[in-house]
């Protein structure tokens, strides 16, 4: 059980991911709950929002900045989990010593490959020292391979499974963080087509690796393209019978995706330093003016293998009008299970195959994401 003496600090707390995750650990555990960030007056506005609407002096602030080691060292005095909400890749190593520094545990929900380098350089440390890391937390990643790990359970034999998702942000209402922004540009940078297929890690050709998901409900048959996450690597080692596997995204809108992604992607190559923050600020221009309801989010799990030696099917579906919720929602039920000891266990891990996944689907639910698994045997 997760204890009314535990507290939660939420570096980034009144960003878009971190406020969602502070409301959602008020409304769903006793903890007390501090918002962090560079912005000492965010900080205390939203920290006024919440102890209007949470009973209870269970809201703190701290004013830091990542980049300061022992700032963010001293602020975590006593803190039982760190929650990494910021747009702070490039500090990672920076906080994660920070957060050994105090003793806490640490839960992030970045993307990004040099974050992950600069954590596994530190997992000999975290290891020895008890403390519980846990990394690309929250829906992508985060997610998929935990839908995956599910399918494996439900079936004897699994053999394929393939994650595609529908991301209908309205992006017109949200405001970024300008860091926020410059990591949108890294994260496109980083992208990676890969899917496993016979047995290997590949990128097959752009014809053959779009496929068609009919996504249901508002969302209809829409193509999608692999998006590979380190989650899935571990995957086919644990499912030895997985001959098709991944995790797929749909575009963005036809201007982002035609127009500006091309134009972004050439003008990084020749100088990705000076001109990150400019792609940055155009990117969020082509997504604020020209994404177009539907708006939701919709990831779907659809897997086949083997259940008593028949032919089986098993589907998994999540849904949220809003992604930065299930992002939240993702990451906080994680967090509980660190939180309560249930899984908590010394070194560093990635959510999406750390976290217990029946838990994970029962607390995604609580919280108001809409879950939904059908099983099926195909009998001729
Ligand atoms: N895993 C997933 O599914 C998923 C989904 C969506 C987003 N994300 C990731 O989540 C992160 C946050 O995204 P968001 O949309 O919530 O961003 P956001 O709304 O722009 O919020 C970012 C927050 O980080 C704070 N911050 C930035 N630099 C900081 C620093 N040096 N020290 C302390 N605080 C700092 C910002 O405050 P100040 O600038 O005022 O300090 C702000 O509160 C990003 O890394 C994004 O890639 C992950």
């Amino acid at each position: 059980m997760v204890r009314q003496l535990q507290s939660v600090f939420i570096l980034g707390g009144y960003g878009n991911t971190g406020r969602l995750m502070a409301r959602l650990f008020l409304t769903n555990t006793p903890v007390r709950v501090i918002i962090a960030g560079r912005n000492i007056h965010s900080v205390v506005q939203f920290q006024r929002q919440l102890q209007q609407d949470y009973s209870g002096d269970r809201v703190g602030v701290m004013s830091v900045d990542a980049a300061d080691e022992s700032g963010v060292a001293q602020a975590l005095a006593g803190v039982d989990l760190l929650v990494v909400a910021s747009s702070t890749t490039d500090q990672a190593a920076t906080i994660a010593r920070a957060a050994l520094q105090a003793g806490c545990d640490y839960l992030d929900i970045n993307l990004g490959s040099d974050k992950l380098r600069q954590l596994r350089a530190m997992e000999n440390e975290i290891q020895a020292t008890g403390r519980c890391f846990v990394t690309e937390g929250g829906f992508h990643p985060g997610l998929p391979a935990a839908m995956i790990r599910t399918a494996a359970e439900k079936m004897d034999r699994l053999e394929a499974a393939i994650v595609g998702s529908v991301i209908g942000i309205d992006w017109a209402k949200l405001t970024f963080s300008p860091a926020t922004l410059t990591e949108f540009v890294q994260e496109l940078m980083d992208y990676q087509s890969l899917e496993w297929v016979n047995g290997h890690w590949q990128k097959m050709r752009w014809n053959q690796a779009v496929r068609k998901v009919d996504f249901g409900g508002d969302f209809g048959i829409r193509s999608v393209y692999p998006m590979w996450l380190p989650e899935l690597e571990p995957l086919p080692q644990s499912i030895p019978s997985l001959r098709e596997a991944g995790f797929y995204v749909g575009g963005f809108n036809p201007v982002v995706d035609y127009f500006l992604l091309p134009l972004l992607w050439m003008a990084l190559k020749i100088a990705p330093q000076r001109l990150s923050n400019p792609a940055g600020r155009l990117f969020l221009w082509g997504l604020q003016r020209y994404s177009k309801p539907p708006f939701g989010t919709v990831l779907l799990l659809q897997a086949v293998g083997k259940k008593a030696d028949e032919p089986a099917r098993f589907h998994l579906r999540l849904e949220h009008e809003d992604g930065y919720f299930l992002t939240a929602a993702g990451a906080v039920a994680t967090a509980l299970q660190i939180l309560n000891g249930t899984r908590r266990k010394p070194g560093l891990w990635l959510q999406g195959n750390f976290v217990d996944t029946d838990r994970l689907w029962m607390d995604l639910k609580t919280m108001g994401v809409a879950v939904s698994a059908s099983n099926a045997i195909d009998r001729n």
